[in-house]
This record gives structure tokens, sequence and C-alpha cells, in this order.
């Protein structure tokens, strides 16, 4: 790929995928060149839809197309972590959903895959990319926090009916949305902050034919865990079954001088919290005032800004964009942040090993969990 030469795009899965598509194909300096998915039928539909020349069912024949410069992964969960190995080994650069994968193995296998290849990986974490992570990062940068003392993350849904993987899945096997927002805040760059150890407790019961498929038997996850270097805590919760509550995907930052923290249900606003001091007292109700997120599509490139927006989203009606809220206007960023990597510009956020790390959080505190609670030291590739 010269320097003149447009990016050449393939996106593999096309439920939540196809909500990437018109980005690619409105970015400059980028071909969307390929699409996949299994059933021949829908995968014409798209094609058709969006005008896309190169279609594959078989995603090991994409992988052998020389034209293809990167691959975005939108398969379902078991899949991320072999089908980036495999890129990865082809020669790709890769973007793939959220989680990397569902084991300390395939983390430690594509952080390997992608230093031998010297490719471009990026796990697609919507959370870090939407505009109200940006915004709380900002006020932290600014000074308008203070110190940070403390972080939470929840990410509560409720998946009955969703796709065959979903059922009994460990909630914390997909924990990156909760988790990523309170490393991504204490991260510098070159500099990611990184969890070292993580203490998790299961609670509650989910139903009998749930719990068969991955033996795991909690309603809550609930964990707590330590940041290298840092005197910060983080806490966060996640549900998938059995529990009400309404769509909740919740990042609080609790600071010296202000304090961030997500509305309690959709509709509604957050709140800053502001410190009182003898200096600059302040009355106690106006302690807590709600806040107005503002949006940061003026940080993408022109052709892409309208799609941080619901309406601009060709395929707004897919449940998990519904139910996410339409991920906080994240998806145009994240197209960018991968592009900007590929194209050399700046490094990837979060690259392999943050991504592993922000993965494995999850999956090592769901083994504290089955362990009762016992502390699980995150392995540091
Ligand atoms: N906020 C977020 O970051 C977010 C939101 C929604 C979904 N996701 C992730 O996106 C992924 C897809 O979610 P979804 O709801 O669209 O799932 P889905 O099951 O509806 O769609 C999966 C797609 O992958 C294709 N696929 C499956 N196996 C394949 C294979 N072997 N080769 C090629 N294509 C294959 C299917 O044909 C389908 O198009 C999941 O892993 C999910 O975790 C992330």
């Amino acid at each position: 790929m010269s320097a003149n030469q447009p990016v050449r795009v393939a996106i593999i899965g096309l439920g939540f995928g196809a909500e990437f598509i018109p980005i690619y194909q409105n970015y400059p300096g980028v071909e969307m060149y390929a699409i996949c998915r299994r059933d021949q039928k829908g995968l014409d539909e798209a094609g058709d839809k969006y005008g896309i020349p190169a279609r594959y069912t078989d995603y090991h024949e994409l992988l052998k197309d020389p034209k293809i410069d990167a691959v975005h992964i939108n398969s379902p969960i078991p899949d991320h972590g072999w089908m980036s190995v495999a890129a990865l080994k082809a020669g790709k650069h890769v973007a793939c959903t959220v989680p990397m994968g569902t084991s300390v193995e395939e983390c430690r296998a594509i952080v390997e895959a992608q230093r031998a290849s010297g490719k471009v990986y990026m796990m697609m974490e919507t959370v870090v990319y939407s505009r109200e992570y940006l915004y709380v990062k900002e006020l932290y940068d600014k000074g308008v926090l203070g110190r940070l003392q403390f972080l939470r993350g929840s990410h509560m849904q409720d998946m009955d009916g969703w796709p065959s993987y979903w059922p009994g899945l460990p909630p914390m096997w997909y924990a990156t949305h909760c988790v990523s927002p309170c490393l991504a805040i204490l991260s510098e760059p070159g500099k990611p902050a990184l969890a070292e150890s993580v203490v998790c407790h299961g609670s509650g019961k989910i139903r009998d034919d749930l719990v068969r498929h991955y033996g795991s038997p909690f309603a809550i996850e609930s964990a707590t865990f330590k940041i290298k270097g840092s005197d910060v805590v983080a806490e966060v919760t996640r549900s998938l079954f059995d529990t009400a509550r309404q769509y909740r995907e919740s990042f609080d930052a609790y600071g010296s001088k202000a304090s961030f923290e997500w509305q309690l249900a959709e509709h509604q606003k957050p709140l800053i919290h502001t410190k009182s001091s003898e200096a600059h007292p302040i009355p106690e109700p106006e302690i807590a005032k709600e806040t107005e997120v503002p949006d940061y599509a003026r940080l993408l490139p022109e052709g892409i800004q309208r799609f941080t927006m619901p309406a601009a989203i060709q395929d707004a009606e897919h449940l998990s964009f519904l139910q996410g809220g339409g991920h906080g206007g994240s998806h145009p960023h994240l197209v960018n942040a991968f592009l900007q990597a590929v194209q050399g510009k700046k490094p990837a956020f979060p690259d392999a090993p943050t991504s592993a790390n922000w993965t494995m959080v999850g999956i090592c505190a769901h083994e504290s969990a089955m362990k009762g609670g016992d502390r699980v030291t995150i392995p540091n590739f």
C-alpha cells in the first residue's frame, strides 16, 4: 500500500457491523471494498444496498484477497479471537469489536500475532469514544475534576432473546464497556493505565437453562480492580440475565474538586457535583447540578461528522444501537482512530496490549468470582 493508494477495508459480520459501512464510505482516502457474512442472500442484500463490489461468505477466502489492507471484525463473540489472529497472520490490519477474546490465551495470541506482523490491532471499544466519556476526559484534562479519587462503571443489559452465543455468558466476559473508561481516563498518550489485579464477587443466580451454557451461575458480577502505579481503585458491575434493570452503560468519576455521575435512567441528565469549600462555599442543594454533554463531531473529518447522530446511522433500528443509546456517537470516532493508526498518523488506542488488559480485567474477574472472591493477578504481556 503506497501513500497515495486508498486503504481498502473489509467488514466481517453485518449485524452491528453494517452500521460502519457508510462511515468508511465517507472517509477520505478509504475504499469500502469488501463485506463478509455466511448467508449469501443477506450478503448480497447488503452488497447491493451499499454498492460494495467484493463479497465473501467464507472468511478464509476473504483473507486471501491481496487487495484488502484492513479488516473490521463484527462477528459473534467466540469468533473474535481466531479471526483476529488469522487476519494478522495474513498481513491485514485488524479492528475488532469487543471483547478482544474470551480467554487469557486468546488475548495473548492476538498480542503475539500483532507484534509478529507489525500490523495495527485495535479493539473497537465504543465507550471510550462516546461523547460522555470524551466530556469527562476533557473535564479531567482541564483540571476541573481535580485529583481523581475513585472510578466506577456499570453495564446492565437484559440479553433475553439475543443470538445463541449470549445465553448464560459470564457477565464479566463482556465487561470492556465499564472497565475501559476507568483505565482510559488515567492513560496518557503512549502510556496506557493498566489494571494489575482484580477481586470479584458473583451475586444471585440465573435460570438453570442459562447456567448450562458456560457454567456461570451469577446474575450479577461486581469487581474492584487495582491500577498499576496509581492509588485509584475502580469498581465495575455487570448483569446480563434475570435482573430487572433498564439498559445502563454508565461511568462515574469522583474527583477532589468535582465529580461526574451518570444519570440513573435514560432521558435524565448526568450530574456534576462541585466541592464546597470555605473560600467558595456552595449551598448543599447546589452542589449537584445537571449537565449537558456536548457532541464532539468537530474532532472528525468533515465527511463523517454527521455519523455521531443517530439520524445519520443507516441501520439505527439494530437492537444494539437502540439499547445502546446510539453508543454515544462513537462509531465515526472509532473509524477515524483506526484509520489514523493504519495510515501511521497516530498509534491505535487501545492497541493490542491495552485491549488485552481491558478484556482480561473481565476474564480474571469472572475467575475470581468462581473462586469465591480470591484476588486474581492480571497477566502482563
Ligand atoms: N457497543 C458495542 O461495542 C457493540 C454493540 C453491538 C454488538 N457488538 C459486538 O458485535 C458483534 C456482532 O453483534 P451482532 O449483534 O451484530 O451479532 P449478530 O449475531 O446479529 O451478527 C453477527 C454477524 O456475523 C456474521 N458471521 C457469523 N459467523 C461468521 C463467520 N464465521 N464468518 C463470517 N461472518 C460471520 C453473521 O452472518 C452476522 O452477519 C458481537 O461480538 C457483539 O459483541 C458490540
